[in-house]
């Protein structure tokens, strides 16, 4: 019998503190005006002092746990998609593993920036197809502002931080009907943060070519779903619900433009959280999921755009 993966609960968090495009009018030369003309944005929740990347985690994935009414001893894996990770080791994953009290399930961290949660899934659906895992809790969690500058009004208005989460568990219908992930690492200097432990050590925070990336997610993004229907021999109108990456308003509207989709059926987060990276997909599902807007049965169509570059798609069933 075919064994497929689905997801059966959701979770999100985003910190309490939030900062609004006018708190960023009194940090750098930009005004709510131009911020939300160029990317939807109005406002984003930061960490505050102290607040980690696993504590965002840990809150999105205790709501996705208990939306599914399990426990941790019940997860059979735990991925983390994060680009942020408190530490250099242990992974966020076996941080947040060690938080939840669940132990000995394979726990390890995914990093492919904005598309990290997509290629979570990806893996973890991997996992339960073949067999290896029943349950699998796939988190996309992220403090980008510890790696913002916040003189650089070219990106600090343009990210957020915040977890979401899914549980997926093995099941005979779909489900996850296909996942699609790809990279190309010649565009890493686009958008990247140079720091890291090679010396001589670069800055570690973000820098990018805002126009250019503009540019290139749109053309990849169209990509990105024209293969997804065509691998499953889909139109744009069988798509009930199209879940984007939360980078900009322009860039999901190009997109919805593309598969000539009306913005009532694109889930929308962006404006009160910003680009939260790999949190950002999970987010605006679980958002979505709670505000009861998928219908079982329906079709979403999930795809993400980042640093690498990366990106990639995943087409489930609801329900
Ligand atoms: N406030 C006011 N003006 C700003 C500004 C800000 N925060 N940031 C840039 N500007 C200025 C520029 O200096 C430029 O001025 P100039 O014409 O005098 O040189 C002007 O606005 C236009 O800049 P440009 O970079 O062409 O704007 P844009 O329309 O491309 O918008 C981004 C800039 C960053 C919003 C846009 O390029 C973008 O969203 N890119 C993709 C980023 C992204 O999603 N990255 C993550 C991918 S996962």
């Amino acid at each position: 019998m075919p064994r497929y993966s689905r997801i059966i609960a959701t979770g999100g968090y985003l910190p309490e503190r939030v900062l609004s495009n006018r708190d960023l009018e009194q940090m750098v030369d930009t005004s709510d005006e131009w911020i939300q003309a160029r990317t939807g944005i109005r406002s984003r929740h930061v960490v505050s002092a102290g607040e980690k990347t696993v504590d965002l985690a840990e809150a999105a994935a205790r709501q996705a746990l208990a939306d599914a009414g399990l426990g941790p001893q019940d997860l059979d894996l735990i991925i983390v998609a994060t680009t942020t990770p408190d530490q250099i080791f242990p992974s966020t994953a076996c941080l947040l593993q060690a938080r939840l009290g669940n132990r000995g399930s394979p726990a390890f961290d995914v990093q492919a920036v904005c598309t990290g949660f997509i290629y979570a899934l990806a893996c973890a659906d991997q996992f339960i197809r073949s067999g290896t895992v029943r349950r699998a809790l796939v988190v996309g969690a992220e403090s980008m502002s510890r790696i913002t500058d916040w003189t650089d009004r070219g990106t600090c208005i343009l990210f957020g931080d915040g977890a979401g989460a899914v549980i997926l568990e093995a099941a005979d219908q779909p489900g996850l009907i296909s996942t699609h992930i790809h990279a190309d690492g010649a565009y890493a200097d686009l958008l990247q943060v140079p720091g890291g432990l090679a010396e001589p050590a670069g800055k570690a925070v973000m820098e990018m070519q805002g126009n250019a990336v503009f540019r290139v997610a749109v053309r990849t993004l169209e990509e990105i779903v024209h293969e997804t229907l065509g691998a499953n021999d889909l139109a744009p109108s069988d798509i009930d619900w199209l879940v984007p990456h939360q980078a900009n308003i322009r860039i999901i509207r190009a997109t919805a433009d593309k598969l000539n989709l009306p913005m009532e059926r694109v889930v929308v987060t962006v404006d009160h959280h910003g680009n939260t990276s790999a949190a950002s997909v999970p987010l605006a599902l679980d958002d979505a999921a709670r505000r009861g807007c998928f219908r079982p049965g329906q079709l979403l169509l999930l795809e993400a755009f980042g640093g690498g570059f990366t990106w990639g798609s995943a087409l489930l069933r609801w329900g």
